[in-house]
């Protein structure tokens, strides 16, 4: 008889490539929530890995007293509670490196949309307003002359970088360290970085550490020719500062595609006409998520097997598989 196979714990919606892997390589158990009573003891007792794209709690990573790995399904796992479980042993996997170039493409897509206000110009082309009205009018935004600033110079910021550079801006950017593998000028602050460039790109991580970062203050020092992109996080931007920001034209712009309560988008962001909102789309084509997807499930058979896994989070990097 072959040895049992691992059991995999899917609590809530997943990619529909992770659902049909883990069903075909693993015992599948899926509920509706992350949440621990949906399950008895006995099927708790059974849980090896769990496939995630959901908050993961402490006390429901404690609910399981055999289990090994948590893969979680995107770069940004703030959801989950990495320190906690690497305190018990628990492996946690992210998918980065596989989706930074997407991301950053849309990165580039975003601003150029809130800038030069393409989404606006289609719709009032369909709408016959070009044969009706005559041309669109002229943005008053454009890429030129702009200076860009990265917030999180990880490798979405940088492939952001790098592609802000062809377009020929100067770049700057704020990480807590300095980076010593680029040229382009470090700010030690946040606040320095926003007052030397008019172009400011948010890319960090989610979490306390980020937590509303973007404030009024940061806002300010970007100035009336601000534009802000947000693509990491929702909870790194102060939403009714911004708010505030734009109707009052503090800033300039914003594009955001990640946001604070989501898919909940505040109404006084709707109405603003100069906010272009997208809803969280950076990584979301089929090639991506796909690749995303097989992560996941590469992340949960490797460590189960007894393997490292292959995209361990920082928190459990060096973390050895339990014996068991
Ligand atoms: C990520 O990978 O963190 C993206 O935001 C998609 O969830």
């Amino acid at each position: 008889m072959s040895a049992a196979r691992p059991t995999v714990l899917i609590p809530g919606g997943i990619n529909a490539r992770v659902r049909e892997r883990v069903e075909a390589e693993f015992e599948a158990i899926s509920i509706a929530a992350a949440d621990a009573t949906l399950l008895d003891p006995e099927a708790r007792a059974r849980i090896d890995g769990i496939a995630c794209s959901t908050a993961i709690t402490a006390d429901f990573i404690d609910a399981f007293p055999n289990l090994s790995v948590i893969a979680s399904f995107g770069v940004g796992y703030d959801a989950v509670d990495a320190k906690h479980a690497a305190s018990r042993g628990v492996m946690v996997t992210n998918t980065p490196d596989v989706l930074s170039d997407e991301v950053a493409d849309t990165a580039i897509g975003l601003l150029l949309n809130t800038l030069r206000e393409f989404p606006k110009a289609e719709a009032y082309l369909r709408a016959g307003r070009w044969a009706a009205e005559g041309a669109y009018p002229l943005t008053p935004l454009t890429m030129r002359g702009r200076t860009a600033g990265i917030f999180g110079l990880g490798r979405i910021g940088l492939a952001i970088a790098r592609r802000l550079e062809a377009f020929g801006l100067p770049i700057e950017y704020h990480t807590r360290t300095k980076r010593n593998d680029v040229d382009y000028p470090w700010h030690d602050s946040l606040a320095g970085l926003a007052s030397a460039v008019d172009t400011l790109i948010v890319v960090v991580p989610g979490g306390a550490a980020t937590e509303k970062a973007v404030n009024a203050d940061i806002l300010d020092a970007l100035g009336p020719q601000g534009v802000l992109i947000s693509i990491g996080r929702g909870s790194t931007i102060d939403e009714t500062a911004l708010i505030e920001a734009l109707a009052s034209r503090r800033i300039a712009a914003a594009g955001l595609d990640v946001f604070a309560n989501e898919p909940n988008v505040p109404q006084a962001l709707l109405d603003l006409p100069n906010a272009c909102l997208l809803p969280h789309v950076a990584s979301a084509s089929v090639s991506t998520r796909n690749a995303m997807a097989d992560l996941v499930v590469d992340n949960l058979a490797a460590w189960l097997d007894g393997r490292p896994a292959l995209t361990p989070v920082p928190e459990c990097a060096g973390l050895d598989r339990k014996p068991g």
